[in-house]
């Protein structure tokens, strides 16, 4: 990401920070505050609430009316990674280079925040933002959010990924992990942008189409970092796909064909972008620097 991209893309990051920092205090039971507050504000890329924010704006919407559903975004991400870490999902020890909920809060408190964050994350979205949008809209964004984080969606993609260990499964159940798990989220966080930029449909599925493609190459790429990056770099353990016996696209197709895949799914994303004539610089680099991305 060129160096003015990553300027802008900052800002919208810091500005995700402060209001997710702003959005969930410590109150009684302090236990799950501070463990909710413990994965969230944890440091992440904060891919998905920037992608939100900019697809607003470049939808010549306003930025600030789409922040507390961007934040909710990033905290049904957040629950989303605490879950798929406990010992019963993947087993994992860190995460953004830290500890995992359930190793410092606990196996209890770790399915609490998560499911804590669950529920907070779509009552951020009614209580936070601005009163200008109208209720069709925040129905349709409520909409878009609760079916994305459920068993149409997540839920499903993770059911099957954990179903599917030490087992063949086919490129169609491959592709449906990765889709639900992964590129559902991509897709909600820029419809979401989109929705409150009060778009039509041709550019909502312009979009939409944008994201698929993007979510997908952003799992890949997670696929392979998990064989060729350090614990240093991801902030998470690698190796782990192998050990868990995952049906990636790594393992499916090797290192060399997934890679040449993201290739070709980001420069379709960026296709998409062009005939749309939707000119955002964000958005371009974020599908020219997806192949790059070290964590
Ligand atoms: C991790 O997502 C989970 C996947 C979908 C691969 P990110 O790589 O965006 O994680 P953070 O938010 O930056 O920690
Ligand atoms: C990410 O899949 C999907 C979700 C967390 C919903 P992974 O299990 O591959 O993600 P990492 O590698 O643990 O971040
Ligand atoms: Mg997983
Ligand atoms: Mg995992
Ligand atoms: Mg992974």
């Amino acid at each position: 990401m060129n160096e003015v991209v990553k300027k802008q893309f900052d800002e919208y990051k810091n500005l995700i920070e402060r209001k997710l920092d702003e959005y969930i205090p410590v109150e009684y039971p302090e236990k799950i505050w501070k463990s909710m507050r413990y994965s969230v504000l944890a440091g992440g890329k904060r891919l998905r609430p920037v992608m939100t924010l900019e697809t607003c704006r470049v939808l010549s919407g306003s930025y600030e009316n789409a922040v507390a559903a961007a934040c909710a975004i990033e905290m049904l991400h957040s629950q989303s990674l605490i879950h798929d870490d406990l010992p019963c999902m993947d087993n994992d020890d860190y995460r953004r280079g830290k500890l995992t909920n359930h190793k410092v809060f606990g196996e209890a408190a770790a399915v609490l925040a998560g499911d804590a964050l669950l529920s907070f994350a779509p009552q951020i979205i009614i209580q936070k933002t601005p009163k200008t949008v109208s209720a069709e809209t925040l129905l349709k964004v409520l909409e878009e959010f609760t079916v994305a984080a459920g068993a149409h969606k997540l839920i499903a993609g993770q059911v099957v990924d954990i179903e599917s260990e030490g087992k063949q499964i086919s490129q169609e159940t491959l592709n449906y992990i990765h889709e639900n798990k992964t590129a559902a989220l991509f897709k909600l966080s820029m419809r979401t942008g989109a929705i409150i930029a009060g778009t039509d449909e041709k550019i909502l599925s312009a979009v939409t189409e944008y994201a698929e493609k993007i979510g997908l190459a952003f799992q890949i790429m997670d696929d392979i970092l998990d064989v060729t990056a350090t614990l240093e770099e991801l902030g998470k353990t690698p190796g782990k796909d192998a050990k868990e016996e995952k049906v990636t696209y790594v393992s499916f197709y090797g290192l060399e064909t997934s890679k040449k895949q993201v290739s070709s799914l980001c420069s379709e994303a960026c296709d998409i972008l062009k005939e749309h004539n939707i000119q955002s610089d964000i958005l371009r680099e974020i599908a020219n620097s997806i192949n790059e991305r070290v964590n």
